[in-house]
């Protein structure tokens, strides 16, 4: 069983997650309308693996005998500068959600919910990822800059990204 006060805040990372996905699907859109489908890619397929983020959290809080309680999503910007300031954004933002997910894994501790803690490891080892795999693109698109041909070569790179479905993966945690 779950206390009230961590179903509020895995209620919260829930939520979270969810924003996380509407602003890169509004990136996605960007990217659309810029005519960079690679960079749209990458970001709806970041919007999927966010949605799955989210149902790890509702699967989770049920399984712990919780009621999840859905909260509004904030509506996310939808327009950026540049490619490169978007992903000024994405970087930001990640970076923001491991600070939410490493204060629940602290919240978790200092309860002793040993289950939510293990649960949480999963997100302490994907936002490694998250924070890296951000940072790449962005670094690329720094060394790009203003090369209109460099930006196209990182759009067919980027086009090449695919969603891997959570069975696939072989990590363990609820949401598979
Ligand atoms: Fe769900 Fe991008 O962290």
């Amino acid at each position: 069983m779950i206390t009230q006060d961590m179903q509020q805040k895995l209620d919260g990372q829930l939520n979270a997650e969810l924003y996380s996905a509407y602003l890169y699907l509004s990136m996605s859109a960007y990217f659309e309308s810029s005519d960079l489908d690679g960079f749209a890619n990458w970001m709806r397929v970041q919007a999927r693996e966010e949605l799955m983020h989210a149902m790890k959290f509702f699967d989770f809080i049920n399984s712990r005998g919780g009621q999840v309680a859905l909260q509004p999503i904030a509506g996310p910007p939808t327009d950026w500068q540049s490619a490169a300031d978007a992903f000024e954004e994405v970087y930001r933002h990640e970076q923001k959600v491991t600070g939410l997910i490493n204060a629940l894994t602290s919240s978790a501790v200092a309860e002793s919910d040993h289950a939510t803690n293990s649960f949480l490891q999963w997100f302490v080892n994907e936002q490694v990822e998250e924070e890296e795999s951000a940072n790449r693109v962005l670094r690329n698109l720094r060394l790009v800059g203003s090369d209109g041909a460099g930006l196209l070569m990182l759009d067919r790179e980027l086009s090449q990204r695919v969603f891997v479905p959570p069975a696939a993966e072989g990590g363990a945690s609820a949401g598979q």
